[in-house]
């Protein structure tokens, strides 16, 4: 008999084993936004984001435990609002770490909405490995009646585990739609179906705990990319100013005198901007401060040489990316170098 007990003990031990090692290793990276905030009531809308910690986030969704080997790690737990250069660099070096070094098959990153969009382009050039990054977030907090953020995470899981999402590039999850790093972008203040792909659309979908791809990115990331953030503790200054009727060119000269690496501009139309801007923006090319138009209107590119004369003033165009990407373009590039014609190529390769 008791060799019985033992004999049955040593194969359940061998199934949990199994079931174990036989799933994905995913790890979580969680960085705060709603998806961890906490409101005064569920029916509240007045909440703090970056309250509840991850392995809170995992134990609600033990769901995820059928698809993953899942386990968390905290980076930081702040709003996006407060995302800085100096959790960038420690995230693109942890992934790559995971990735590279420590055998993980996938990462899932939690992250506040509001700059997402940001930090999966930036991770987008600087992570080294073809294995699924997918960020996911929440529009309602955690404590909210229908929150979205568990559902988020589990289908961000469901991606990261999915055999046709490597060599995508950096993803996000976000209301059961795939959205690739260079187009998603942030389109409602309060909207649960806040993210859109742009004119290009939505990467695919997941559903029933599967991802369904419907594009793969045509530029330049991750394992393709020239940008190693490996050996950096800082990137260069960039700054935006937005362009409007009448724009004062105080805040263009304000990153001027602070001495900026670069300035992108949120232009108006085709990335104009008034004139007094414009005289600014000279002097500062010429100084050595890499000027890149993009354009404050939702959709369509910035166009090289239309109504502007990048090629005589040395402007770059910011092409298909909006100012806030093209902002985290110009960080990296600079990092490479300071010839506006190697800026512009990067600016049609990524
Ligand atoms: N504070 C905002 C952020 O962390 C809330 C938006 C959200 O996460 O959905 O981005």
């Amino acid at each position: 008999m008791k060799h019985l007990k033992l004999f049955t003990l040593a194969v359940a031990a061998l199934a949990v084993c199994l079931s174990v090692s036989a799933k994905p290793k995913v790890r979580i990276i969680a960085t705060g936004g709603t998806i961890a905030g906490v409101s005064a009531t569920s029916a509240s809308s007045a909440y703090t984001a970056g309250q509840v910690g991850i392995q809170t986030l995992i134990d609600a969704v033990p769901q995820m435990l059928f698809l993953a080997d899942v386990s968390g790690e905290q980076l930081v737990n702040i709003g996006s609002q407060d995302m800085n250069d100096e959790v960038w660099l420690k995230l693109a070096k942890r992934v790559n770490v995971l990735l590279n070094e420590e055998g993980y098959d996938a990462v899932v990153i939690t992250h506040g909405t509001d700059t997402m969009e940001e930090t999966a382009y930036f991770l987008n050039l600087t992570v080294k490995s073809d294995k699924p990054v997918i960020l996911a977030g929440s529009m309602r907090p955690s404590t909210a009646i229908s929150a979205d953020g568990p559902a988020n995470l589990y289908n961000a899981v469901a991606a990261a585990v999915s055999p046709n999402v490597k060599g995508m590039g950096v993803l996000c999850c976000m209301n059961n739609q795939l959205l690739d790093a260079k187009t998603v972008i942030k389109t409602h203040t309060i909207d649960c179906d806040t993210f859109e792909g742009g004119p290009s659309g939505i990467i695919g979908y997941v559903y029933n705990g599967e991802a369904h791809i419907l594009q793969t990115p045509n530029n330049k990331h991750t394992v393709n990319s020239v940008f190693d953030v490996t050996q950096m503790d800082k990137l260069p200054k960039v700054g935006i100013v937005y362009g409007y009727a009448n724009a004062s060119p105080l805040p263009m000269q304000a990153f001027v005198d602070a001495k900026f690496d670069g300035i992108v501009l949120a232009g108006v139309g085709d990335g104009n901007f008034y004139k007094d801007v414009f005289d600014v923006a000279v002097k500062a090319q010429n100084q050595g401060i890499q000027i890149v138009r993009s354009s404050r209107c939702p959709t369509g590119p910035t166009c090289l040489n239309s109504e502007v004369d990048d090629a005589k003033y040395h402007f770059v165009a910011a092409l298909d990316l909006n100012p806030q990407k093209a902002r985290v373009l110009l960080m990296l590039a600079l990092t490479q170098t300071h010839d506006w014609q190697e800026i512009q190529k990067f600016f049609m390769e990524y």
